[in-house]
């Protein structure tokens, strides 16, 4: 049976050493917490994935064995994938910490070792010329090997999303190999086709240009969110403009698309924001003024500033005619995206944030990211355990979240009287019909009107 190991089991290496198990290979997993070891050779996930715990349940003992030993990496594979986190430092940059310590580990295993060759396959996010300048002379200092001779070292980052990651990583759009060798490079094209479900395209190249197309993709992605955020912003000042009816007919055309074109709320969550930070970072390194890119993150800022300034002046408006104090703001949605607990950097987050600095009172329904929420406002922020009872306790309800529940939601879950109802997606535009309902979309020219 063919080994290969994974280093670093967090939200992606875990699924990932557990798609390797499910397609057949013998998959040692390693990681420094030792909780996360001892509960996925139980058979047991240590995180909420589509699909991940079957087949933790069904691998673990006997495809899938994970261990806390860096040299069982080396003694019993001859490829290691590194997946392990590379945190935004605080000039934007991504940290090179744990894949240093990690192969430092890995290295010196292989320095006592006889065997002839280990390919060394680094998938976490690297600022561009991290592996060149910083990687392979460790590994070399470490083993006291040379690139090519003792080892090989490739670049093969990820572009799967959270809430979709095991099926991400077997049916991506397309695969990206930086290789220090074609060899090397080869031995990965050769795993993945044993590895993948779908026949996605491959993409060889040297290690600084994947390095370099892995933070592209992400800061093209925002740029088109805050294109479609800037055509949602100019409609909304455009009687009778749709921004939907817009983005619709331009995202048909081939050249554009009509993913990620649908004008709402800032991006957000664990790699968008960063990925265009470390963008900007690696642009200015370079000497290349990052005027695009940093329009897109104003752009983003914009966003935010935008829906916070419709929020509070309903708050400000309803506190006026109804000479109340506390108008309490209920947030539909909390999570970055539909379908994960996530709230890093989140758009909700970044209002609630807002609204508490100016005193305002805040109600939450987010199901998945409950805990998120609790663990980061304690006491501060009332949570709501549905749709109803948010609306119910609420005098402005601000939709945030797209998940399916809000676009579902009947009118009936309206129990309160005035309510004012900011919905971010425009998910509800039947509710602008509601008796006694105030509804303002985001994106619609009423989203600023002042009756
Ligand atoms: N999360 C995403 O959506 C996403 C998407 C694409 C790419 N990425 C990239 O993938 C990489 C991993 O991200 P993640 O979200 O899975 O991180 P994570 O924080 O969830 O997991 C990292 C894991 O690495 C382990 N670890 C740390 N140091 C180690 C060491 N020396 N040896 C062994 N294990 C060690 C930690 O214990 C942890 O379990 C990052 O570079 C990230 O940028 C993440």
């Amino acid at each position: 049976m063919e080994s290969v190991s994974v280093v670093g089991l967090g939200k992606l290496g875990q699924c990932f050493a557990a798609c390797y198990a499910k397609r057949g290979f013998r998959t040692i997993g390693v990681d420094v917490n030792a909780q996360v070891i001892e509960s996925l050779n139980a058979g047991r996930a240590t995180l909420v994935e589509p699909g991940l715990q079957d087949i933790i349940e069904e691998c673990a003992g006997k495809t899938f064995f994970a261990t806390t030993e860096h040299a069982k990496a080396i003694a019993e594979t001859d490829v290691t994938f590194i997946l392990v986190a590379t945190p935004t430092d605080h000039q934007g940059n991504f940290s090179n910490e744990y894949v240093e310590s990690a192969l430092v580990a890995l290295a010196q295993s292989l320095r006592a070792s006889e065997k002839k060759h280990h390919l060394f396959v680094v998938s976490s996010t690297l600022m561009p010329t991290a592996i060149e300048q910083r990687i392979i002379p460790l590994i070399e200092e470490h083993s006291g090997r040379r690139l090519n001779d003792g080892f090989s070292v490739c670049y093969n980052p990820d572009f799967v999303a959270l809430g979709n990651v095991v099926h991400g990583f077997l049916n991506p759009d397309f695969v990206l190999i930086g290789e220090s060798s074609p060899e090397a490079g080869a031995r990965v094209v050769e795993l993945y086709e044993r590895f993948l479900e779908n026949k996605a395209p491959v993409f060889r190249m040297n290690i600084v240009s994947a390095e370099i197309a892995k933070v592209s993709l992400n800061t093209y992605i925002t740029m088109k969110i805050s294109f479609a955020n800037t055509l949602a912003n100019i409609c909304e000042k455009v009687p009778g403009a749709d921004v939907d009816s817009i983005t619709r007919a331009i995202g048909t055309d081939k050249r554009i698309s009509p993913y990620y074109l649908k004008g709402g709320l800032a991006y957000g969550g664990t790699c968008f924001p960063r990925d265009t930070g470390a963008f900007i970072s690696f642009s200015k390194k370079v000497d290349n003024p990052p005027l695009l890119i940093e329009a897109v993150e104003r752009v983003n800022q914009l966003q935010d500033e935008n829906l916070a300034s419709i929020v509070l002046r309903e708050t400000h408006a309803l506190r006026e005619s109804k000479k109340k104090t506390n108008i309490r703001v209920g947030i539909l949605g909390a999570a970055f995206k539909p379908g994960t607990p996530v709230i890093v950097a989140s758009p909700a987050i970044a209002l609630i944030d807002r609204l508490l600095h100016e005193g305002v009172e805040v109600l939450v329904y987010d199901h998945l990211a409950t805990e998120n929420v609790k663990q980061r406002y304690g006491e501060r922020v009332k949570i709501a355990s549905s749709i109803r009872e948010c609306f119910n306790d609420s005098s402005v309800v601000v939709v945030a979240g797209a998940d399916k529940e809000f676009q579902n939601m009947n009118e009936s879950v309206i129990a309160h009287n005035p309510t004012t109802v900011v919905d971010c997606w425009r998910l509800n535009q039947k509710l602008s019909e509601h008796r006694g309902v105030r509804y303002l979309a985001l994106g619609k020219p009423y989203a600023h009107s002042a009756d």
